[in-house]
């Protein structure tokens, strides 16, 4: 069937409507110092940082963003030019000296400001001083900015102020002639999917996250993100998988939603958990920046952070986040949730996640994975691989057989992730594409 001419357009038009700095084609990936370090930082703990990614080969898997957060201010600016400075205790050398050391280990260097008059550590921020900040970090250097959205002098409340107030760094940094990531932190507020994707490259889709599983706390007050009044902050993973759930289809290249950097590694969630986390921030498409002492990791936590079949799936470029396909509701609590995704050449993703204390038994039927693709491909065999599992060689991804119709009887423990990719069984007769 030939695509219509009117669709064509819209796809040449996406493109075109992206942010235009040819960045984040696919997800970012890299490593923060606040989850694991918060304001207790200097240029040692980003230059270890830095150099336990080459070490530990996550540069090998992509990880190769090394974002400074909050807290790298001095006192004060410049009182004569206006101009930021940093910290001469935690800085001695300036920012400029440290972003070299980053690029000399061939890594990126990034920088964090607030879309405020102070960050969200009390330092000075960036609003009405953007385009001397942005000049400032183009002379340092800097390859991403991390944009918070604390003490805005309330220029909140419309999709309209938010982005007025997030285009003018969006303008400044453009104006530097230097390719510099734009990652907005605005907290999912007035709705940064919808205004985003034309002047950043990722934008929060919530209030920030905790190191727990699923506990609800007053201060992420709110059940969905679409009509969120107050983003606030301690947001438990699972609850951000459910504030993703309606916004993926907002994403596309060089434009993502961001759900919040990650905690695999900082101790509060279990190894279960924690795969869980990894996995639907892969699938999901979110940057997945490491937010724990990369300096001082498990076997676990690496284990979890290098699952190359899943990053694979992140980085799967032209494919979108996959999409919640039925949540539900358990008695003993939580929910049973099933995702799927397309990937490029004709795989696929299934997802199925467990959110209840119990472990818990369901089939996964291929009438609800492949509902978009219609019924050859619901009915046709495919070739099932487990994600979480190792192949003979030492790969992520061992074959569990050849499925039709659905796959039975599927035993999932409290928390747990399964994750399997489908490629159609060889003996399918069904081309590429073809429908
Ligand atoms: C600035 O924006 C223009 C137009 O959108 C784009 O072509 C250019 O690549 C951008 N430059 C940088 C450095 O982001
Ligand atoms: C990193 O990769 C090299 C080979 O590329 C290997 O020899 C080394 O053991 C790896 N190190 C870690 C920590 O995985
Ligand atoms: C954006 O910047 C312009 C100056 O370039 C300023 O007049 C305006 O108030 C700024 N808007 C916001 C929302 O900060
Ligand atoms: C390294 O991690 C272990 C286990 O979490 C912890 O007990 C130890 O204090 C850490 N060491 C450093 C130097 O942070
Ligand atoms: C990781 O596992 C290896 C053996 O598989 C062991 O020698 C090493 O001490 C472990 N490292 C940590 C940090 O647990």
């Amino acid at each position: 069937m030939a695509i219509p001419k009117l669709l064509l357009s819209l796809v040449a038009l996406g493109n075109v409507l992206a942010h235009d700095n040819g960045l984040a084609i696919t997800p970012q990936m890299g490593w923060n110092t606040w989850n694991h370090f918060g304001c207790d930082i200097s240029d040692a703990t980003i230059l270890n940082a830095a150099k336990a990614l080459i070490a530990n080969n996550l540069t090998q898997f992509g990880y190769n963003y090394v974002l400074m957060d909050d807290c790298w201010h001095a006192p004060a600016r410049d009182s004569a030019t206006g101009a930021p400075v940093a910290d001469p205790q935690k800085f001695p050398n300036g920012i400029k000296a440290l972003s070299d050391e980053i690029h000399n280990l061939g890594l990126k260097f990034g920088i964090y400001s607030s879309a405020g008059v102070y960050t969200c550590g009390g330092k000075f921020g960036s609003l009405g001083f953007e385009e001397i900040d942005a000049k400032t970090y183009a002379e340092w250097g800097v390859d991403y900015l991390k944009y918070d959205n604390c003490f805005n002098e309330g220029l909140a409340g419309t999709p309209k102020i938010s982005h007025d107030r997030y285009a003018n760094m969006s303008r400044a940094l453009n104006a530097t002639g230097r390719p510099i990531l734009y990652s907005m932190c605005n907290w999912g507020e007035d709705g940064p999917w919808n205004f985003a994707p034309t002047i950043a490259n990722s934008w929060r889709i919530s209030g920030d996250i905790v190191d727990m599983f699923d506990r609800f706390d007053e201060r992420c007050p709110c059940t969905s993100v679409l009509d969120c009044k107050l983003a606030g902050f301690h947001c438990a993973m699972a609850r951000i998988i459910d504030f993703a759930a309606p916004v993926g289809q907002k994403a596309h290249s060089g434009a993502w939603n961001d759900l919040d950097m990650l905690e695999v590694g900082n101790g509060g969630m279990t190894f279960d958990e924690y795969v869980t986390h990894f996995s639907f921030w892969s699938i999901l498409k979110s940057p997945l920046i490491l937010g724990n002492d990369v300096t001082n990791m498990s076997n676990e936590t690496l284990t979890i952070i290098t699952n190359k079949a899943l990053i694979d799936i992140n980085q799967d470029a032209g494919v979108g986040p996959a999409n919640r396909m039925w949540k539900r509701t358990i008695p003993d609590g939580g929910d049973l949730q099933l995702w799927a995704g397309s990937l490029s050449n004709n795989r696929f993703v299934i997802a199925l996640l467990n959110t209840s204390p119990k472990q818990q038994t369901t089939d996964v039927d291929f009438t609800d994975v492949f509902v978009d693709q219609g019924k050859a491909y619901q009915q046709q065999p495919y070739q099932l691989s487990d994600l979480w599992q190792k192949d003979s060689t030492g790969n992520w991804g061992k074959s569990v057989g050849t499925v039709q119709g659905s796959i039975r009887n599927v035993r999932i423990g409290a928390h747990q992730t399964k994750v399997w990719l489908a490629v159609p069984a060889p003996s399918s007769k069904r081309a590429l594409g073809e429908l």
